[in-house]
């Protein structure tokens, strides 16, 4: 099955100096359970795609299907509820509550939702494979940035959405901790089954995933 599907999505820019044609035809589909990185210069459009994709803007032209629904004919409220439900973000900085220690961090969206069970013993799973159980009760401030990375990851697997977008979640780790990231993200879609697609301007992070799509000239090239 797919779990995401782009048919020729269109979006520009108004300038000065003139209007900007980012994506001038993207097409291309993710199976549930795959590992896809998103590639492409600076400037190419990876994260105006990750954002068309999350409902956080809206296409010229062009059709956007993630699980079979329809994000672009969505009112923002109703986007931010299927996002909650369905799709988890990672960007650069990890966005984690500072006075909150890590476990509190990976359940907080559950606890918001109300009427949801916390599920402990899938928890501890989760912490356990993503190499969180010893740093379960720290603050944010006491991790390295890998860490806080992999603590985003434990969240959006405990809250159970079946897609994650994450973009240049590695951009400011080191070698060794991008790479302890993104195989934490292939571990992702391997135990956890979810669909992840993973912009980054990284070739070496890049090579990891299962399947390579460059963003190049407004258009996706299958490599
Ligand atoms: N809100 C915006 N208004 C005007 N131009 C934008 C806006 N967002 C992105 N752009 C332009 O779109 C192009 C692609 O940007 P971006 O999607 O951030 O690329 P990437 O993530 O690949 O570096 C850039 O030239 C950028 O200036
Ligand atoms: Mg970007």
């Amino acid at each position: 099955m797919e779990a995401v599907k782009v048919a020729d999505l269109q979006k520009a820019f108004p300038g000065p100096p003139g209007t900007e044609e980012v994506l001038k035809s993207v097409s291309f589909s993710l199976e549930e359970g795959s590992f896809t990185a998103l590639t492409g210069i600076s400037g190419s459009g990876k994260t105006t795609l990750i954002h068309l994709l999350a409902g956080f803007l809206k296409a010229d032209a062009g059709s956007i299907s993630l699980l079979g629904r329809d994000i672009q004919a969505m009112n923002a409220k109703e986007a931010s509820i299927f996002r909650r439900r369905h799709v988890s973000m990672i960007f650069q900085e990890p966005a984690l509550l500072p006075s909150l220690t890590v476990e509190e961090n990976i359940v907080l969206p559950i606890v918001m939702d109300t009427g949801r069970l916390l599920d402990t013993d899938r928890l501890e799973q989760i912490m356990d494979s993503l190499l969180l159980t010893e740093k379960r009760r720290r603050y944010p401030a006491e991790l390295s940035g890998g860490e806080k990375q992999r603590c985003i990851c434990a969240r959006a697997l405990f809250s159970d959405t079946e897609l994650i977008l994450a973009d240049e979640p590695a951009a400011r780790l080191d070698t060794r901790q991008a790479l302890e990231l993104t195989g934490a993200l292939k571990e992702c879609t391997r135990t956890w089954h979810r669909t992840v697609l993973m912009a980054t301007h990284n070739l070496d992070l890049a090579q990891i995933c299962d399947r390579q799509l460059e963003l190049k000239d407004g258009s996706i090239c299958f490599l």
